[in-house]
């Protein structure tokens, strides 16, 4: 039997690009969804037919972490990587106001992955073997004023896969920090995105691929926004908060 991938927030644009890109590279799939069965059940029969891959659906809501050991341990046979592409940039003028929507920002991005995470890292430190990987973003890079509150969700989101790399490295498993820039999927679908700047699921999904299998600890899709990213964190304090208006 071939081996697997476990893609959670497989119902997004990225999610379903990573699955067509793993099953291209003769991986089987178990893809989670909120309402894997009927959102999915389409692109799952035309991925099967297409690669001729084993494709297995799974439903799971992120924010029901009492449920996670079940759910991974009723996978049967374990995967050989899991990639969590779940998010939420939610509305940061509710959540400025209200605890639920900032709460459900912060858990969706950042607290219930990291349980989930939890379950999938002690397992794999246990067989010493298999690949994580996380989608965060460049918002985590710098908290700005227009998102914030998904930035710092993402900022927790990377520090925290930065010191899970650091502690799986030795049992022999690779995690990977992946930090889009814009990516045009139907989270930014409102947003007037700078074609220069702005890859497709289908880009992201070959640069993650390749990425992986060459061990890289963390990426930016696309690559220029190492630079960006870098300079923005260069900014000092006082200019930041005065000019830059983004
Ligand atoms: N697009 C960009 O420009 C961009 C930039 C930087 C980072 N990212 C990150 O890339 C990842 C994919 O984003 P996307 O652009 O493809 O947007 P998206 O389509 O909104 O994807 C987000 C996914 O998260 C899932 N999700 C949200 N809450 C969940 C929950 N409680 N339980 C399970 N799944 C849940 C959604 O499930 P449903 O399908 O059921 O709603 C959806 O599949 C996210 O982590 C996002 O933060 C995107």
């Amino acid at each position: 039997m071939m081996e697997s991938v476990l893609i959670l927030g497989a119902k997004s644009d990225i999610g379903k690009a990573l699955a067509r890109e793993y099953a291209r590279h003769g991986y089987d799939l178990i893809l989670a969804a909120r309402d894997a069965g009927t959102a999915l059940r389409d692109f799952a029969s035309d991925l099967r037919i297409r690669s001729q891959r084993n494709v297995i659906l799974r439903s799971l809501d992120i924010l029901s972490v009492e449920a996670h050991e079940d759910f991974y341990f009723s996978l049967g046979k374990r995967p050989a990587g899991v990639i969590c592409v779940i998010g939420y940039m939610g509305d940061q003028t509710a959540a400025s106001k209200d605890f639920r929507e900032f709460k459900r920002i912060t858990d969706t991005n950042y607290t219930a992955v990291a349980c989930f995470l939890n379950v999938v890292a002690n397992d794999f430190q246990r067989r010493r073997k298999g690949f994580i990987i996380g989608i965060s973003s460049v918002a985590g890079d710098r908290g700005r004023k227009k998102n914030y509150i998904y930035g710092a969700s993402k900022a927790a989101l990377s520090a925290y896969l930065s010191g899970l790399r650091a502690r799986l490295y030795p049992h022999g498993v690779h995690v990977m920090t992946v930090k889009p820039g814009f990516v045009k999927t139907r989270m930014t679908m409102a947003i007037k995105l700078p074609p220069i700047l702005t890859a497709t699921p289908e880009d992201a999904a070959r640069q993650i691929y390749t990425a992986q299998k060459k061990d890289k600890d963390v990426i930016y899709v696309k690559g220029r926004w190492r630079l960006i990213m870098g300079i923005i964190r260069l900014i000092p304090e006082r200019i930041f908060k005065a000019y830059c208006n983004f």
